[in-house]
């Protein structure tokens, strides 16, 4: 399968400004128990696909010391604006690849990040993940469903800006599993800007399979929204496994 296409270093300076709405913190705290109930010690979080940081920032409250790495530059230098509560690290790199010498006790990637993956590239990332978490170390991770990709397709999404507004207009090919987000940003100027986006559904069984040939343990999935079962109505799934 090809390569998916997206490309956030284009719209790194507006990203946070189209996520105000997302309740990061609120997720960090989910996060944050999921690892306390692992009982872990340490305390060395990597986060894949970190985009801004904005999930980083708030689990930094929680005492992680946390690399955030990401493919996108632009993206990694606006996590640099932001204030975190411990010490952070930032690498440009592929979530695919390993570049790093550290083990972490827990690795994680939010937001769609995965959808972001060709079927080699998900098990590589997984991969790699395994390869860098220490032993008992976890991984959490979510992900659109085809079901929640139908339903983005619904509806025409608008956000305003001080300087901008932009639309949101998706279309699912069911065929291909493939999601396409096209963004149009009109700035106040009347400057018009086009942007395509694409994502992958994902399917629970084909996740499982990857964990386990991985070596994987534990290997839960819940509705990210109200983490309890995950169904055939969940939107976005959330997914928690154990080295
Ligand atoms: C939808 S954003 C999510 C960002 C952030 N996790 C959040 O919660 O806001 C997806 C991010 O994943 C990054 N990304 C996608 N594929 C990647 C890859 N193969 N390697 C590194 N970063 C990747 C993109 O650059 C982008 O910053």
């Amino acid at each position: 399968m090809d390569d998916l296409f997206f490309d956030y270093d284009s719209i790194a300076n507006l990203y946070d400004s189209f996520m105000r709405f997302v309740p990061y913190r609120d997720w960090a705290l989910k996060i944050y128990r999921i690892y306390k109930s692992f009982n872990l010690k340490g305390n060395m979080l990597l986060d894949l696909g970190c985009g801004t940081g904005n999930i980083s920032r708030y689990l930094s409250e929680y005492g992680f010391e946390i690399v955030l790495l990401d493919k996108s530059f632009k993206m990694l230098l606006e996590s640099l604006k932001k204030n975190f509560k411990n010490k952070r690290y930032i690498v440009c790199s592929d979530i695919t690849q390993n570049c790093l010498k550290t083990n972490f006790d827990i690795a994680i990637s939010i937001y769609d990040t995965v959808n972001h993956l060709n079927d080699f590239q998900l098990k590589q990332f997984f991969l790699n993940t395994h390869s860098l978490l220490k032993k008992n170390g976890i991984l959490v991770f979510d992900f659109n469903t085809e079901y929640g990709l139908e339903i983005l397709t619904k509806h025409l999404q608008i956000r305003k800006g001080d300087e901008y507004i932009s639309y949101w207009g998706t279309e699912y090919d069911k065929e291909k599993k493939i999601c396409t987000l096209k963004l149009e940003i009109k700035f106040n100027g009347k400057r018009v800007k086009n942007y395509i986006f694409n994502e992958r559904a994902l399917f629970q069984k084909d996740i499982e399979n990857k964990l386990k040939e991985i070596g994987f343990k534990l290997i839960e999935f819940y509705d990210f929204h109200t983490f309890e079962s995950f169904d055939n109505s969940s939107e976005r799934g959330i997914v928690v496994c154990q080295k």
